[in-house]
């Protein structure tokens, strides 16, 4: 994808990274192997999206004298999106110990790929600044852009997203919906599958954190692939016809 078009989009360049996520997307990765990735990656990342934190002066009395040092200036948020957002929190409470945690639960529906909303508890106004939302997967940008509606209609001034892979139609969608939102992540896909999966991808990065490969059945006789493909091939042109 031509990432030009996207100022927002910041492409992680280094090779611990680049490193760690091929090991990530491997098919032989197992469910412990991968939540330390996911960590280990978030971390990284993590500490690439705070990078333009602002901070503040203040004094600090060091055990021989007092020195000028800096605080970070806004309170901030991790807004993990459940479930697969849960693997990338610890880390960035490792660098952040003082952030709070917000939970979303979101999914998917399989057919229209739709974010359906099933946990919220923020209170009525926001208690922080900035807000970085953690999803290790950008497929089609609906469940981060309906987060990040979500945020602002909360009240925070900044929201940026953390993620392990993107699909160029969830940067087109979400930068389109969301232009003031930083997009951090570790590689962008050549694409959506007719399934809505990035392809290469990684899979499912809920069943593969938790294990739970099984997944929900379908419904007898229905195939969700027409559907979901057309959704597909409509982002596919949204993407396209942008300038
Ligand atoms: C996955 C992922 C994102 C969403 C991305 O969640 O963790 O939340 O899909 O897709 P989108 O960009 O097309 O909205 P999923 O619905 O599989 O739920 P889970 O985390 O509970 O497995
Ligand atoms: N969610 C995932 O877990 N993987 C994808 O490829 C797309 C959405």
């Amino acid at each position: 994808m031509d990432a030009a078009r996207f100022p927002n989009l910041h492409v992680s360049q280094h090779p611990l990274v680049a490193h760690k996520l091929a090991l990530l997307r491997d098919r032989a990765t197992e469910p412990k192997k991968f939540r330390e990735l996911v960590r280990e990656l978030s971390w990284l990342l993590g500490y690439e999206a705070m990078a333009d934190l602002t901070t503040q002066p203040i004094t600090v009395e060091t055990p021989l004298e007092p020195t000028a040092g800096v605080e970070l200036e806004p309170k901030v948020g991790l807004v993990p999106v459940l479930r697969a957002g849960l693997g990338m929190v610890d880390a960035m409470l490792e660098l952040m110990p003082s952030a709070e945690v917000w939970h979303i639960g979101l999914y998917r529906d399989e057919r229209t790929l739709k974010p359906v909303e099933y946990y919220n508890k923020l209170p009525d106004a926001a208690t922080v600044q900035v807000c970085l939302i953690l999803d290790p997967m950008l497929a089609t940008g609906g469940s981060s852009s309906a987060t990040v509606d979500i945020l602002k209609q909360w009240g925070a001034a900044r929201v940026k997203q953390v993620s392990l892979i993107a699909a160029p139609e969830g940067v087109a969608t979400l930068s389109a919906a969301h232009p003031d939102v930083d997009i951090h992540v570790a590689a962008v896909d050549r694409a959506l599958n007719d399934r809505g999966y990035i392809v290469p991808g990684l899979g499912d990065a809920g069943d593969r954190q938790f294990g739970t490969f099984a997944g929900p059945s379908s419904e007898p006789g229905h195939d969700p692939a027409d559907e979901t493909a057309e959704v597909v091939r409509r982002l596919q042109r949204n993407l396209a016809s942008e300038p």
